[in-house]
């Protein structure tokens, strides 16, 4: 089976890692929230034929249970992922005592529950397959790992706002939060089989939702020592080695990226 990718999210730090993944001659599956943006994330990345062919795109909503069922078996039916790379966010602002409960509510069955759906899919396929590869008599370490069980290896994209949220993202810093720990918890249940998981929180990225609140907000730079966002190619390059074999050991953990700003009062 070819080495498979799989990309949670085709957003543009995503989209940087595709190609990195691409690059090194990996088949890589991307997921994109709607039918619609198939298309515009092809577009996006403009590949040469040669990787667009090593790329599938596939819609997956959080907050519909078919679409994510139907995701996992289009995401399983060109074999397990081996490595994945978990950047996908709904999105949910407001102030705690403001906010619907219900529309809460929703959100957390998409941010949390619907998260550990996928996460329960894959592991249990990277579980399955790593025990035929053991009966059909082949090694998992085939690619040279060294004598190192490698079954999966798990990154989680999460944010700075989990430890310090701005007014408006207690609903963002809970969900990250939540899922933060249910990568860790992989890494601790999981690592003796050979999955590992790791956690990158990142402080202000130009890039998606950071890009706008800066536009607002460009003041809060000031909060940096490093003086700037992080560009998504730098956070895309740090998940790109934290999916290597390299960075194994660091499993059911947090690393931070954040030019510095949450080591300052
Ligand atoms: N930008 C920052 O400053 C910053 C800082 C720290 C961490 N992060 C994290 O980095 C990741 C990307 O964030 P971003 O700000 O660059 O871009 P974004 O536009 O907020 O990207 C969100 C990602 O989640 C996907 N998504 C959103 N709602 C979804 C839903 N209901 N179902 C399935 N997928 C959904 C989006 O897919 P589509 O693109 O197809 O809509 C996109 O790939 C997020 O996990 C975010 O928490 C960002």
């Amino acid at each position: 089976m070819p080495d498979h990718a799989l990309i949670l999210g085709g957003c543009t730090i995503g989209q940087h890692l595709a190609r990195l993944l691409l690059n090194e001659g990996r088949h890589v599956t991307i997921t994109v929230s709607s039918k619609r943006r198939v298309a515009e994330l092809r577009a996006a990345l403009a590949l040469p034929e040669e990787q667009g062919c090593r790329l599938r795109v596939i819609p997956l909503q959080l907050e519909i249970q078919e679409s994510v069922d139907s995701a996992m078996t289009q995401i399983l039916a060109n074999g397990t992922p081996n490595r994945v790379a978990d950047c996908m966010h709904p999105h949910l602002e407001g102030l705690i005592a403001a906010v619907e409960p219900d529309d809460a509510a929703a959100y957390f069955a998409a941010a949390v529950s619907a998260r550990h759906r996928i996460m329960h899919g894959l592991t249990r396929a990277m579980l399955t397959g790593a025990k035929g590869r053991r009966s059909a008599g082949r090694q998992d370490n085939a690619a040279g790992n060294l004598g190192r069980r490698v079954t999966g290896r798990l990154v989680y994209l999460s944010s700075t706002a989990a430890a310090m949220p701005n007014a408006g993202q207690g609903f963002y810093a809970a969900a990250k939060s939540a899922a933060e720990a249910l990568f860790r918890s992989i890494g601790v249940e999981l690592a003796p089989r050979g999955i590992t998981t790791t956690t990158l929180r990142a402080g202000y990225v130009d890039a998606g939702r950071g890009a706008r609140y800066l536009t607002e907000h460009p003041e809060a730079l000031r909060a940096v020592p490093l003086g700037r966002a992080l560009a998504p190619e730098e956070v895309a390059a740090t998940l790109h080695w934290l999916l290597s074999e390299a960075a194994t050991g660091i499993n059911a953990t947090v690393i931070t990226m954040d030019g510095g700003m949450t080591a300052c009062k």
